[in-house]
């Protein structure tokens, strides 16, 4: 088998192609990535050392180039990490969103039209779903939730995976879908929730909460979800969506007042900011359908992940000071500076 991983050297999809070679070590990994401000070849410096594994640098949208990796590669499966993914980012600029998670993913559809594939794989997300109430802990979101999007992000996300289904009933292109909650875990980019308060909680500097802290996100640890996207390109049916999510609810101060109590930091660290306009409530999955048809189960409580991630944190300090040490810090200054 050879996997093309289109945005690998970001978060999740790293985290993809560690297990994979770990798991199939016969398999041939390859890695296209446009190393974005979210990419990092710090991340695959292990894998790198890997005969099995190749990396390209390059833009799922750039047509001449994706045909030509196929043309050369010929991989019969495509995993689509790809993306920009910060909700916020989309508020501020827009139009990147729809270059690369719309007008990308069609110029991949396209090429595995033209060169023939065993699996095209989308990975999508929960917001595509946009939000639940807090009032109504009873609703989740299934695979039959109508899809109501409401940043930039989500429904830049939501036109991906229209197109991807209709790459599928016109032109027969073998695809699958998976859309899972908010994932944590080793790897994440610091400008997300939980990266971001261990980077700042370590440095003793104030934990940007959004509104009153209540909305509520369903937590999957990476490796969860990576082990649910092996299972859905292996076992899943073609055409089909797959919710992949962990029950493991918790309101975004939950989160930051465990991971101050975990690194000792306290809770006077927290500063109340400015919410984010159109702020999603709650996001929760009901995973019913991979657990029915496919056997998967989420193993990590969040209570034990978000251990594992402060210590992999504590373990790797240097790859995330050396991100928000960069650029990161106009971001930073732009987004959370007047707050
Ligand atoms: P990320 O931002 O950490 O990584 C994205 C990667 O894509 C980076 O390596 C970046 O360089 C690359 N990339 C961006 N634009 C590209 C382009 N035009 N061509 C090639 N590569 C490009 O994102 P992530 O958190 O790892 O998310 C991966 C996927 O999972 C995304 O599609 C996202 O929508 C989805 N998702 C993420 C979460 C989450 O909690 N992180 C939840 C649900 C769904
Ligand atoms: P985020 O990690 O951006 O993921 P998403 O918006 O895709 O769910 O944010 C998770 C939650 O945390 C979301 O409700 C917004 C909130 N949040 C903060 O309160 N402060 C922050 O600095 C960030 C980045 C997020």
């Amino acid at each position: 088998m050879k996997i093309l991983v289109t945005g690998g050297a970001g978060f999740i999809g790293s985290n993809f192609i560690y297990h994979m070679l770990d798991t199939y070590p016969e398999y041939e990994i390859l890695c296209l990535d446009a190393l974005t401000y979210a990419g990092n070849m710090e991340t695959l410096a292990e894998v790198a050392k890997s005969p099995k594994f190749k990396f390209y640098k390059g833009d799922i949208a750039d047509r001449e180039f994706v045909y030509d990796l196929f043309e050369k590669e010929k991989p019969n499966v495509v995993v689509n990490f790809a993306a920009e993914s910060h909700v916020d980012r989309s508020i501020d600029n827009p139009g990147i969103f729809l270059q690369t998670n719309i007008l990308g993913t069609g110029v991949l559809l396209d090429a595995c039209r033209k060169y023939g594939i065993d699996r095209y794989h989308q990975v999508s997300t929960d917001e595509v779903y946009g939000d639940l109430p807090l009032d109504r802990p009873d609703l989740f979101f299934t695979e039959e939730t109508p899809i109501h999007t409401s940043s930039p992000y989500s429904a830049s996300k939501a036109a991906s995976d229209l197109l991807v289904q209709s790459y599928y009933r016109t032109f027969k292109v073998p695809v699958t879908i998976s859309r899972c909650s908010n994932n944590y875990g080793p790897y994440h980019f610091p400008e997300k929730l939980i990266p971001l308060m261990i980077a700042n909680a370590l440095n003793d500097k104030e934990l940007p909460v959004y509104g009153k802290g209540e909305n509520v996100r369903d937590w999957l640890y990476v490796l969860d979800h990576c082990k649910a996207i092996d299972l859905i390109i292996h076992k899943g049916k073609v055409g089909e969506v797959y919710n992949i999510g962990g029950h493991n609810e918790r309101t975004n101060l939950e989160v930051v007042k465990t991971v101050l109590k975990e690194l000792g930091k306290p809770e006077s660290l927290i500063r109340y900011v400015t919410d984010r306009p159109g702020h999603d409530m709650r996001y929760a999955i009901d995973p019913t359908k991979i657990s029915k048809e496919l056997g998967w189960e989420p193993t990590t409580a969040f209570d034990d992940g978000i251990k594992l991630t402060i210590k992999w944190y504590l373990d790797n300090k240097k790859w995330w000071e050396n991100i928000i040490s960069g650029e990161y810090q106009s971001y930073y200054e732009k987004m959370y500076g007047e707050r």
